[in-house]
């Protein structure tokens, strides 16, 4: 018999398809801190009714961090942040038209009451709202933020590995 899966402790939400190339590299991250967590498409504005159902009973199902993702002004980010008191992280995906500064203003410039907490632009945001989602779930893990004293050696290794011609 398979095991069964473990219950997501994080959500990675993003607007549209089109953002998974961003956000894959969250869930790759989570994935690398052994979070189980569950990537969905919903839109604020495509599908307004079922992200609002799916982030208001997140809480009741396990989940303790959501990160949410999109393009423009598409308010994904704020939006489920209204519908939920768990932490919420925003990631503005890198726009066409405007380089992501649209989705970064959307994202960042919550007025007071309903935080996001906003990373950056794209693919780094994408990459640091998992490492954070993983700092937050490590308030009470002390096994998590050992992993993450890990990585950062790991990391600081390979800068000081380099090597110029
Ligand atoms: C937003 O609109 C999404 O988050 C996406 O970044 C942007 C464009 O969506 P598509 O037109 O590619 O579906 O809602």
């Amino acid at each position: 018999m398979n095991p069964q899966p473990a219950t997501p402790l994080a959500a990675v939400l993003m607007g549209s398809k089109s953002d998974w190339d961003t956000m894959k590299h969250a869930s790759a991250t989570l994935a690398r801190f052994g979070i189980p967590h569950e990537c969905r498409v919903l839109s604020a504005h495509r599908t307004p009714a079922e992200t609002a159902q799916y982030v208001s009973t997140a809480e009741e199902r396990g989940i303790e961090v959501m990160i949410a993702a999109a393009g423009g002004a598409a308010h994904l980010a704020g939006v489920t942040a209204a519908h939920t008191v768990l932490p919420v992280l925003g990631v503005p995906i890198e726009s066409a038209s405007l380089k992501g500064l649209d989705s970064l203003l959307s994202t960042v410039q919550m007025p007071g009451g309903i935080p996001v907490g906003t990373l950056a632009i794209g693919k780094p945001g994408a990459i640091n709202a998992a490492l954070l989602a993983v700092a937050i779930l490590g308030v009470k893990r002390p096994e998590l933020r050992d992993k993450l004293r890990a990585f950062r050696r790991e990391q600081a290794q390979k800068i000081l590995a380099e090597t110029l011609e």
